[in-house]
This record gives C-alpha cells, structure tokens and sequence, in this order.
C-alpha cells in the first residue's frame, strides 16, 4: 500500500472520530468526511452492438450441457454477480450435481484488474517474464505487508494480477471459455459443440453482422468472438462496476457513516490492529479512482481445509492455488498455498467466503483473521494423534509460505488478539457500506 494512500485515511480518520475541525476547514457534523474527494467512476454510455451480444451469451442457458446454466446462473446479478445459493461452491454438469472445485467469485470490478506476473510489488515497469521471475523471488525475503506501508516493500517480487482464484487467466474473453468448456460447469465438451450451439441460437445473425460471415467457418474463430462479446458486456455494463456503495458516497461527502461504521473504518486501516487494508486498499488512486479494495496480490492466508468440499475426501489432494494443481506453468514452491487477494466490495452479499468457501460468514472470517495465530484451536480442528493440525489445508512442506508477517498474522499463542469482539463488530459494520446500490439523497447516517 502506497504512503500517500495511509496519510490521507489517518488524518480523515482521526479528525471525523473526534469530530473536530481544523481552522479554516469547512465545519463537518459527525460521521461526515471532512476531506471529500471527487470520484472518477467508468464512463456510462449504451451498450456497444458486441456488448449487446455478450449479454445474450452471459444469459444463456442453451450453451451448457444440462441446458440449465448460463454464466448468469453461478454469477447472479442479483448477488452482484457471485452465487446465489448458501452453499460453499456450485453444481455443475450435465445433470447439475458436479460440485465445483471453488467458491464463485463476484464479477464486479474487475475492469481495472492487471494481468497476471510475478514482479516487484506497485510497480508495473519492472514487471517481466513469469517465470524469469519466478526463480528470482525464491531469494527474494518477502517484507512486512502493512496498512502504513514500508520502503522494503518495493523490494518484494510477489505474484499479483490475473483472474479466477489462482490468476490462471489474463482476459476476460480468454477466461469465459474455461467456464463453458469445465466438466463441473457448463460442460459444453468441445469448442466445436458449442460453436455448433452457437450457430443456432436466437441471436446467430448478430455474429455474421459483426465479424462478417467468415466468422461461421470457424469454429475456434466463432467462439473466441463469442467469448471477446461477453468480455466486452462485463466491461461495458455499468451494473459489474457501479461505485455505488455508502463508502464511495461518505468518500465523496454524500453520505454520513454510523459511529460503529466509522471505528470500523479506522480499525480496517490500522496496521497494528485489522490491518485489512494493508492488502484490501481502501483509498481511492491519486487520481480519483475508487479503491477496489484488493491490492491484487496473492498471498497464503493457511484457510482451514473445506471437509464440505467432494474433492477433499482424497487427504492426499490440496488446492494450492497458484502452483496448481489447476495451473500448471508455476513450478516454484514459494507460491503454494497462495491466492489472489479478492475485492471486499459487495462482501456482505455473500454466503461463501474465502477460495475453498470454507467460511459462511463474515464473522467467521474476522475470527480466522483474529485467532488464526493467538488461539488456533478456534479455527482449526484435532487430528486422530489429538494435536492440533493448523494451516490443515496445505502439505507441511508448504507451510513456510504462509504469512507470519503482515499484521495481524505476526502474533502468537498468548498474545492478546488483535481485535476485541466489539471492533469484529464495528469492522463488519464498515463492510457492509462496500454494498452498491445505496441512496445518498435519502440517508443521513
Ligand atoms: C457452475 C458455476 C459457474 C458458471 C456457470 C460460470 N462460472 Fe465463472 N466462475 C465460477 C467459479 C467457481 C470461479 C472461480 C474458479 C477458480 O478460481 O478456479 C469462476 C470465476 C470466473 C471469473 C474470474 C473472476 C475473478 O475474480 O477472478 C470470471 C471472469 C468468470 N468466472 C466469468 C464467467 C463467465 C463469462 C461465464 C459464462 C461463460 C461463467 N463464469 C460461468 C463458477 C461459474
Ligand atoms: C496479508 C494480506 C491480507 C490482509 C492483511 C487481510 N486480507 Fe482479507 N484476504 C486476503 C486474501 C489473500 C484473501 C483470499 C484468501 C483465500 O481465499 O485463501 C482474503 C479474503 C478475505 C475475505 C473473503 C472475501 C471473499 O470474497 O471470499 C474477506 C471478507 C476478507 N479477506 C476480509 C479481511 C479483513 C476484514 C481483514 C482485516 C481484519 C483482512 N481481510 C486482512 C488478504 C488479506
């Protein structure tokens, strides 16, 4: 996290929990931001032609093999674009009873999210080869993560950027064919079946508008287009990246955070307590982009194993994230066990938290964060010998790539825990203003 970023939230912070004012400075009543900023949100205009396409494709069932999935029906739009069932992952297949391998991620904002490498944290000139990289950062020590920021930092190589929980995609387009084409998903079988679909569905003529009727000769060409259509609605659509949650107004001085609001806010941006936004950014860009709360990093948070999950009855397999078994072109054992940092936007709308879904509720999230290292009987469970078989979910080989340093992993057994239940508390009251579709005009708290 830039410096620039932390100065700017303590000195807001401070001054609205105290409710003071500086001389000069406009007079501001509680739980109003005394330092508005101007948010520069993506620019609205009617869907493109290509964009109408890609929203046919994203709501049609006919391209699965059950014919009842569409990329709509694990992303809904009414749970801002994640799933909407209860459960930690969702069933796929051609008779819907294939579980997924991991929980469904939310479709918002990911229109600013880079592409995947492995480089020096914030900085994207420096940014070369995967795996040139790679084999450098295993002598690279990792520096402390923390919501002030540290010079050191700037020498870590870290993985960041990417899509799906393992950044095993760089594109939109190119990630929308791993959905049609997975067994757990859609199960569309080949590109050919589903070119052979996409022939027949209601809104064929589009493509031969488009691209020209060349396109239907080829079957890999037909859906490439399809998927860069579908790419393109996501990007377009302003419902995938609206900014309109109560923080984004409170930032820009339209809205007024409760007073538990409030302390949440200043715990998530204290490095020696939450220390949330150390990797979940909660300001907006030195120019005026609303924070997407994710740093885009990947780390290895040692989240309990998903004894829900089908795949987990095997004990020998492990989801480690970016070095596989899903992908499969990191071979460096550093990065085992790490994902990718997800955007805490519209957090409150979900029932599955964490890759694994391993978490039902916020509250259980804020305990691992608190507990995982003062009290890890909380969090995880006994093994047959009677001992206690923490960070359970990754081989013991891997567990030295967990993270021990950023606050508030850097505590022990015994130590007071960084939150009390009531900052728990007041930091899930913060999450819930990241929900969009909130009315400024109407609220004055
Ligand atoms: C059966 C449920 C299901 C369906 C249907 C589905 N997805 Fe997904 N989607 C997932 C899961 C699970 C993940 C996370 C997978 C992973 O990380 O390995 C995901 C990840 C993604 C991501 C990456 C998000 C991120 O934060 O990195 C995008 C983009 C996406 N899906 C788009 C689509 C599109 C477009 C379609 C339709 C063509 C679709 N999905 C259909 C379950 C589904
Ligand atoms: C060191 C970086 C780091 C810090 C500090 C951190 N997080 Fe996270 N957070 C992550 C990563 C990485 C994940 C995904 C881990 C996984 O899936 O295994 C995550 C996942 C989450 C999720 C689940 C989101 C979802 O869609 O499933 C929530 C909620 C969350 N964090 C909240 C918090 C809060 C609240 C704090 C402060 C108490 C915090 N985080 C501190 C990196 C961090």
């Amino acid at each position: 996290m830039r410096r620039r970023d932390v100065l700017w939230h303590l000195g807001a912070g401070l001054l609205m929990l105290a409710g003071a004012t500086f001389a000069g400075e406009a007079q501001v009543s509680p739980g109003e931001n005394p330092h508005p900023v101007h948010l520069v949100r993506p620019h609205a205009a009617p869907l493109s032609a290509m964009a109408q396409l890609g929203q046919k494709i994203f709501y049609d069932p006919s391209l699965s093999s059950s014919g009842q999935l569409s990329c709509a029906s694990c992303h809904s739009p009414q749970h801002a674009y994640g799933a909407p069932n209860d459960g930690p992952v969702m069933l796929g297949g051609a008779d819907l009873t294939r579980q997924g391998a991991r929980a469904v991620p939310s479709l918002g904002y990911l229109e600013r999210q880079p592409n995947f490498s492995i480089g020096p944290e914030q900085s994207d000139d420096n940014v070369v080869s995967v795996t040139i990289v790679a084999a450098l950062g295993q002598k690279s020590t990792r520096a402390t993560k923390t919501a002030t920021g540290t010079a050191a930092s700037a020498a870590n190589i870290v993985p960041q950027g990417g899509l799906f929980w393992d950044g095993r995609a760089d594109t939109l387009q190119g990630q929308a064919l791993f959905p049609l084409l997975d067994p757990r998903e859609m199960d569309g079988g080949s590109i050919e079946r589903v070119a052979g679909l996409l022939r027949h569905a209601p809104y064929f003529e589009r493509f031969v508008g488009l691209f020209g009727a060349g396109v239907l000769n080829s079957s890999r060409l037909l859906v490439s287009e399809a998927m860069f259509a579908v790419a393109r609605y996501q990007f377009e659509d302003a419902t995938f990246h609206p900014y309109t949650s109560k923080y984004d107004y409170w930032l820009e001085g339209k809205a007024r955070l409760s007073e538990s609001e409030l302390r949440g806010l200043q715990l998530f941006n204290d490095p020696d307590k939450a220390n949330c936004a150390g990797c979940h950014l909660s300001s907006p860009t030195r120019d005026g982009l609303p924070p997407l709360f994710t740093d885009h990093q990947y780390e290895a948070l040692g989240a309990p194993r998903n004894a829900a999950l089908i795949q987990n009855r095997d004990p020998t397999y492990f989801d480690l994230g970016v070095c596989g078994p899903q992908r499969k072109d990191i071979a460096e054992r550093q990065y085992c066990g790490m994902f990718l940092t997800p955007t805490l936007r519209n957090v409150a709308t979900r029932h599955a938290f964490f890759h694994n879904g391993v978490f039902g509720s916020l509250q259980q999230v804020l305990d691992f964060y608190n507990f995982r290292d003062t009290n890890p009987e909380k969090i995880y469970p006994l093994g047959a010998d009677g001992r206690l078989q923490k960070y359970n979910d990754i081989p013991q080989a891997y567990r030295t790539n967990v993270d021990v340093a950023d606050p508030p992993f850097n505590r022990h057994p015994g130590d007071e825990p960084a939150m009390t239940p009531q900052d728990e508390a007041d930091i899930i009251a913060f999450l819930k203003t990241l929900t969009d579709g909130f009315q400024p005009a109407r609220s004055t708290d």
